[in-house]
């Protein structure tokens, strides 16, 4: 054949494949979310998400030096916390005491250099496993929780972490706690928003994990966005990064690469995407099934994740990928 293009050339060699790749996903690219426990002795296996614990503070303290040691810094902390601690106003996310602010200041104390994320939401502390304070019809009332997320985005930034990360989707929470982390004095500490976070179905398995998962499945629609909605998500990016948002996330991942590309294209902030529990399960599961190679299905999805616009990825794979890279 006479062609005039014949792109297999640069596919032939691997020296030159590596040349014209595009994206490479990097250790630094990785967020490592962990669950910490505030009743487990150790670590506790969770059913539906193989090889993610939870750990009790002193055993996560020796695996901190572990990830480091491999290559992983930065650590997005989720609270475990025991039913009697739970409340409709999810009040134990105010306490100073509380099972992540502890953890914090710990490996803080011992691992200056680590980046610490923290959740902010009252999910984990909600005897109703809503992400707020329900008002008296039962609807999450959005000013009385952004006024909670400020007060426990101040705890936080006092227990050492380094950014905080709204993750409930009230309206104007990033420019609340933007300003109430300044008037405490914590104008470096940053904002990673859940900006555009979706009413997935892939967040069973993290409901599991920090046991908010009621008998009757719970509906967040009232406040997280509809997966068929693209514009009301670039509003919502668009309304955290005016807010004064440092870093705008898309969540889940995988499902929204649309999402992410338009969030990378339209705005001059860096873009997390968030491979949920679900995205991460499910892979797990094929794999189990024989039906898909992990390794091989993992690094494909981070990689795609980051080819779509995304600087920086939370995902449950960070140890079983950063050991590959
Ligand atoms: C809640 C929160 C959720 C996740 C992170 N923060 C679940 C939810 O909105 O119900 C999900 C993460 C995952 O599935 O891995 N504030």
């Amino acid at each position: 054949m006479k062609l005039s293009r014949r792109p297999r050339r640069i596919r032939e060699l691997n020296a030159i494949k590596q040349m014209v790749q595009e994206f490479t996903l990097r250790k630094e690219d990785l967020i490592l979310p962990v669950f910490i426990s505030d009743h487990c002795n150790g670590r506790e296996k969770i059913e539906s998400m193989p090889e993610v614990y939870r750990w009790s503070i002193d055993s996560l303290l020796e695996q901190i030096g572990k990830w480091q040691a491999m290559g992983l810094n930065s650590f997005a902390l989720f609270p475990c916390v025991e039913s009697q601690k739970k409340c409709p106003y999810g009040k134990e996310a105010l306490n100073p005491e509380s099972v992540c602010y502890l953890a914090a200041k710990e490996i803080k104390a011992h691992f200056q250099d680590t980046i610490l994320i923290a959740d902010l939401a009252l999910d984990p502390f909600t005897d109703h496993g809503h992400d707020g304070i329900l008002d008296s019809a039962g609807k999450v009332d959005n000013d009385q929780t952004v006024d909670a997320l400020c007060k426990s985005a101040v705890i936080a930034a006092e227990s050492g972490f380094d950014i905080v990360a709204p993750s409930d989707m009230m309206d104007g929470r990033v420019g609340e706690i933007r300003r109430s982390l300044d008037a405490a004095g914590f104008e470096k500490i940053a904002i990673l928003a859940y900006s555009a976070k979706f009413c997935s179905s892939y967040y069973g398995p993290f409901r599991d994990a920090i046991s908010s998962g009621q008998k009757t499945p719970i509906d967040k629609s009232g406040y997280q966005l509809n997966p068929a909605n693209f514009r009301e998500a670039m509003l919502e990016l668009e309304l955290d990064e005016q807010e004064g948002a440092d870093i705008l996330m898309v969540k889940p991942a995988e499902p929204y690469l649309d999402v992410i590309k338009s969030a990378k294209e339209n705005f001059s902030l860096p873009v997390a995407g968030y491979q949920v529990s679900g995205e991460y399960s499910r892979i797990w599961a094929a794999s189990k099934m024989g039906w898909l190679d992990l390794d091989q299905c993992a690094m494909e999805s981070l990689l795609c994740i980051k080819r779509a616009g995304a600087d920086m990825i939370l995902t449950y794979f960070a140890e079983r990928i950063a050991s590959k890279l």
